[in-house]
């Protein structure tokens, strides 16, 4: 079966921010000395020239600068870095182009300059609009500048805004997590990413963690909060992820849709589909800034091929957080591995009532959504 080639999408990773959330495990760092912009930014576009072999030929359908907090940088270094990439690789006239963006007053600022600069989408980090709960998250800015950052996405020529909001906060009860949601809801964002705060190891959380809500009132956020957005014409899309009707993120879209991408930048993350050796690379970058920018060592960390045996479940295990049905054809397409390798898994997981198998897509179930690791499991 031959691999056929996915849309690309290309991350690029900023890895400052200005100081270190407690419940945070990205690979961020907290700026210390300054930022070294100018020299990051020569790396990241080193690090791309280094990865073109891989996608001669080949368009981007998106971006996503992510963090980090890309927004400590300059409007004119995002604008370098961009115009570097379109030197750089073709790309298609409607691509997005996301950019996180926290929602200090001085990022704000540059917010017009941003999207000057090619910036078609702000995913902003607004996690809560309660003082007490952003002071015990670490957060530096207040519910008054994320209101304000919000309203001037709404006003800017964008393409869409994103805004991010945690529920499940310390000692966060359901009328306070509904509270979040409804001041979101009435700043009128295209999409919306609502996820449940989790502690992860290695964060400070996780040295002294926080007394967080119990079961019973997570399960109760996340039915009612589901419903309040579905009132309000949101539709999930994935786990996290909600949207009004033609405003998901590309850019997360191609991940989850076993999409290709390039990863740039300081632990960037690729996988690329190479059709004439039968191949699927992942590629891993060097996680550390220092690391990173030390030319002696070049970029890459790893460089790995997904054997045969890994594919279904690296398919599934993105495919499968969508909500949207499957198009079996995909499968073969974007693994090069013959449909009768997963008939057997297939067949079981629709027994066990996780699956829905129509002549053309598979569709997880309302069950399979709730023991997505039981499905999962099925494909090891
Ligand atoms: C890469 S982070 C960064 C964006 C930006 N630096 C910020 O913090 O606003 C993307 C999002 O993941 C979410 N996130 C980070 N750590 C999390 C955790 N431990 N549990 C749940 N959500 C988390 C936050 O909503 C955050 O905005
Ligand atoms: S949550 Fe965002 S701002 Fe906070 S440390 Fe992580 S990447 Fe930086």
């Amino acid at each position: 079966m031959a691999l056929q080639l996915p849309p690309l999408a290309l991350y690029i990773h900023i890895p400052w921010c200005i100081q270190k959330c407690p419940y945070c495990d990205f690979n961020s760092h907290a700026v210390k000395q300054g930022i070294p912009e100018q020299e990051y930014i020569a790396h990241l576009l080193a690090d791309l020239e280094q990865d073109l072999p891989l996608v001669t030929g080949r368009s981007l359908s998106s971006i996503f600068i992510g963090g980090g907090t890309p927004s400590v940088f300059s409007a004119a270094g995002i604008s370098q870095i961009l115009t570097g990439v379109k030197q750089r690789l073709n790309c298609d006239a409607d691509m997005e182009v996301t950019m996180e963006a926290n929602p200090g007053t001085v990022e704000a600022e540059r917010f017009a300059a941003y999207v000057q600069a090619g910036v078609t989408r702000f995913s902003i980090g607004v996690q809560s609009f309660q003082t007490a709960q952003l002071q015990a998250l670490g957060r530096i800015h207040d519910s008054g500048e994320a209101i304000r950052a919000a309203q001037l996405a709404q006003n800017l020529p964008l393409d869409s805004f994103n805004l991010d909001l945690m529920h499940g906060l310390p000692q966060q009860d359901v009328s306070g997590a509904l509270a979040d949601l409804q001041q979101a809801i009435d700043l009128a964002p295209p999409h919306l990413s609502w996820y449940q705060l989790t502690i992860e190891p290695n964060t400070a959380f996780a040295s002294r963690p926080p007394v967080l809500p119990p079961d019973d009132t997570l399960w109760d956020i996340q039915q009612q909060g589901l419903a309040l957005l579905q009132q309000h014409g949101y539709q999930q899309y994935e786990i996290s992820a909600y949207s009004q009707p033609g405003h998901q993120c590309k850019h997360n879209l191609n991940y989850w849709r076993y999409g290709d991408y390039l990863g740039i930048g300081c632990g960037a993350h690729g996988k690329i589909t190479l059709p004439s050796r039968n191949a699927i690379l992942r590629t891993v970058k060097i996680k550390h800034p220092k690391g990173y920018m030390d030319i002696s060592r070049g970029y890459m960390d790893s460089r790995e091929q997904v054997e045969a045996e890994d594919r279904p479940f690296e398919f599934f295990m993105n495919r499968f957080r969508l909500l949207e049905p499957c198009p079996i054809a995909d499968f073969t397409a974007y693994t090069g591995l013959p449909l009768s390798t997963v008939t057997s898994a297939i067949s079981d997981a629709g027994q066990k009532g996780l699956l829905s198998v129509s002549a053309t897509h598979w569709q997880v179930t309302d069950k399979g959504a709730r023991y997505l690791n039981d499905l999962l499991t099925l494909f090891i």
